[in-house]
């Protein structure tokens, strides 16, 4: 009977140990069922868009979004449409929203210290779009070679003029990258001013690179030079449209050089009709996706690296840097349109058919 007791004992011990470890087990796969769960959680991604009333921007969020689709993720997008408070104030809204990453494209370079370093407290990355965001914590910064850029257009423009009287049209004053451009210029342009072959007759910058603003800075500039102005070093398509609108008035489009940026659809028909001189094309597919990429990365928790770091006055910023194209009449065809980013026909919509070139 004793042995009996014994062996019922361990019997009942063994269940005991039996059923712990089977509830162990539960527990244990719960957990794993449940950091499975949190695995497949939908990441949220907030992208603060300075202005989408600006044509480039709305193949960038076009893109952006698409992408972060396609790699499982849910977009946010605000557009400040150039109001640096409203800016703030979305971007604000977007972190109580339960993002997982923040993608900013800054009005202001200089002013959105205080809202990106809250973000990073609250954990959420900070991904510096085109624009770089400066003394604050940004995780990673995607954008192109921006004073390559501005050599670009400066050498454009000086092939065509080498000599004369040069009217500089800067972007936006809060946008660092206006900055990097107009460093690009001068880096170009101030040699031969130093030689006396250019004398720059006006320096202006257009506020959040408004055309219109542009375009009266050139109404003055042409009255008070009594229109001796050769060539304008625009910062980019929409300044230079709005120029053009100017020179146009005093039948001077055409006759002036002038650069731009960004490949708008306009820009690129006043180029194949002689009116702008040059764009500099910087491939949105390849900045979008890229940047899509890495804010998933971050999202995630993932380390992000940069083909070099950059400092912003706080943290050395992992820089994604991209190569810009330079675009005259004669690159259109086998850059933005061999890319699919503007149509042929859109492209040569107002020349005459029997001027175009063929159909690639
Ligand atoms: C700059 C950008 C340019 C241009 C401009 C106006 O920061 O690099 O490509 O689009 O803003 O939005």
């Amino acid at each position: 009977m004793k042995k009996c007791k014994g062996l019922l004992s361990l019997f009942l011990v063994s269940l005991l140990v039996l059923m712990l470890a089977a509830c162990g087990e539960d527990v244990a796969s719960q957990k794993a069922s449940s950091s499975k769960g949190d695995q497949n959680k939908k990441i949220k991604i907030g992208l603060s868009v300075s202005d989408l009333t600006l044509e480039r921007w709305q193949h960038d969020r076009d893109i952006f979004v698409e992408k972060a689709k396609g790699l499982g993720a849910d977009v946010f997008v605000q557009s400040a449409n150039g109001d640096e408070a409203k800016q703030l104030s979305q971007i604000q809204n977007m972190l109580s929203q339960g993002i997982d990453a923040l993608v900013i494209i800054a009005i202001n370079s200089d002013s959105l210290t205080t809202v990106v370093d809250q973000a990073k407290q609250e954990g959420i990355p900070v991904l510096a779009y085109d624009r770089l965001i400066n003394n604050s914590d940004v995780s990673a910064y995607v954008s192109f070679d921006n004073v390559r850029v501005g050599e670009m257009q400066a050498e454009y423009v000086v092939k065509n003029v080498p000599k004369g009287n040069y009217f500089m049209l800067g972007g936006s004053p809060t946008d660092n990258n206006a900055k990097m451009f107009r460093e690009g210029q001068m880096n170009v342009i101030q040699p031969l001013v130093d030689k006396g072959d250019i004398k720059i007759i006006g320096d202006q910058w257009a506020k959040n690179w408004d055309a219109n603003e542009a375009m009266k800075i050139m109404e003055n500039a042409l009255t008070a030079n009594k229109n001796k102005i050769d060539a304008v070093v625009a910062s980019n398509d929409a300044t230079a449209g709005g120029a053009i609108q100017a020179l146009s008035a005093q039948n001077m489009d055409g006759k002036v050089a002038i650069s731009g940026q960004d490949a708008d659809l306009a820009a690129v028909q006043r180029i194949v009709e002689g009116k702008q001189s040059m764009t500099v094309y910087k491939p949105i597919k390849t900045i979008a996706t890229k940047s899509a990429e890495v804010a998933v990365q971050l999202a995630k928790g993932e380390k992000v690296e940069g083909s070099e770091k950059v400092n912003n006055g706080k943290v050395d910023v992992p820089f994604i840097k991209l190569d810009p194209i330079m675009v005259g009449k004669d690159e259109v065809m086998d850059t933005i349109i061999k890319d699919g980013f503007h149509p042929y026909d859109d492209v040569y919509k107002n020349v005459p058919e029997n001027e175009r070139p063929p159909r690639p």
